[in-house]
């Protein structure tokens, strides 16, 4: 199946469930602190997506090719999880670092997105690791216009997040996204300027880097889809939806408390 371009009408539907997935980041935020449950998080999660938004948490039940269905409603990713951590009896601390990752899906087109949250007071190690890691995603985002390939992108994330010594996640990576949760084109946060294919308006893709602390080496968990750092070091990352406009971009994952887009120009000139 071929990247398709977008509609003028699917991208207004598109912005629609874009904005929803991150007012649900918005809403959990006060929720994210010592004490809680993963399992507690993905339970106001859903009930504020089926009861308040009335949208469908796209995680549940979700079952790609070889994977058992996703049994929770969001993805809740705590300190050495890189991804697709399943929420559960697992109390936060004080220290932690988590990732939130929410798909809804409102009249039949999903919104993707995440954000690292730290709990209580986190080390600075921690922190440099979740700011890092999000200058990764609006560096990439920043790559997007008609014309850049994605190979630009990969290439401008991974020289950022090595630059401050870390490393890049290789076996999962951002997927175009509609009406189905993961269509092409595959966006890897990795490669060489230049390569791959072109960006075209009307396109719409997450930019989602999996940035760790140590080495980028990962292993799966045996419950099918906790993904965890081979080294148990911190792992972090932040996803937004994008769409690619007739002069750059339009990140289509905002909402009223979504954390500000840092000033990279200036740190990266
Ligand atoms: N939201 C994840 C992504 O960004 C996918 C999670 S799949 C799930 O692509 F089944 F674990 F929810
Ligand atoms: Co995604
Ligand atoms: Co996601």
């Amino acid at each position: 199946m071929a990247i398709t371009l977008k509609t003028p009408q699917e991208i207004e539907s598109m912005r629609v469930a874009g904005r929803l997935a991150a007012e649900v980041l918005d809403y959990i935020t006060p929720f994210v602190k010592p004490g809680v449950t993963t399992g507690e998080l993905d339970r106001l999660c859903h009930d504020f997506m089926v009861g308040v938004q009335g949208t469908i948490p796209a995680p549940l039940n979700y079952a790609p090719p070889g994977y058992q269905p996703y049994p929770k409603s969001i993805c809740t990713s705590v300190n050495h999880q890189v991804c697709h951590g399943i929420p559960g009896e697992k109390v936060l601390k004080g220290g932690d670092i988590v990732n939130l990752d929410i798909t809804v899906i409102k009249d039949g087109f999903h919104g993707d997105t995440s954000r690292m949250f730290t709990v209580g007071e986190a080390s600075i190690g921690a922190r440099r690791l979740c700011e890092i890691t999000h200058e990764c995603m609006w560096i990439g985002i920043e790559q997007v216009r008609p014309g850049a390939t994605i190979g630009d992108i990969g290439h401008a994330i991974q020289r950022h997040a090595e630059a401050a010594g870390f490393s890049i996640v290789r076996e999962f990576c951002g997927h175009g996204i509609g009406r189905r949760f993961h269509e092409e084109p595959q966006i890897l946060h990795y490669g060489r300027p230049g390569v791959g294919e072109r960006l075209e308006a009307g396109m719409i893709f997450t930019i989602e880097p999996m940035v760790n602390a140590g080495r980028r080496e990962i292993r799966e968990l045996s419950d099918g889809w906790t993904i965890v750092t081979k080294d148990h070091s911190l792992s972090a990352q932040w996803e937004h939806t994008v769409l690619v406009t007739g002069e750059g971009f339009e990140v289509l994952t905002v909402s009223e408390r979504m954390p500000a887009r840092p000033p990279l120009t200036a740190r990266a000139a």
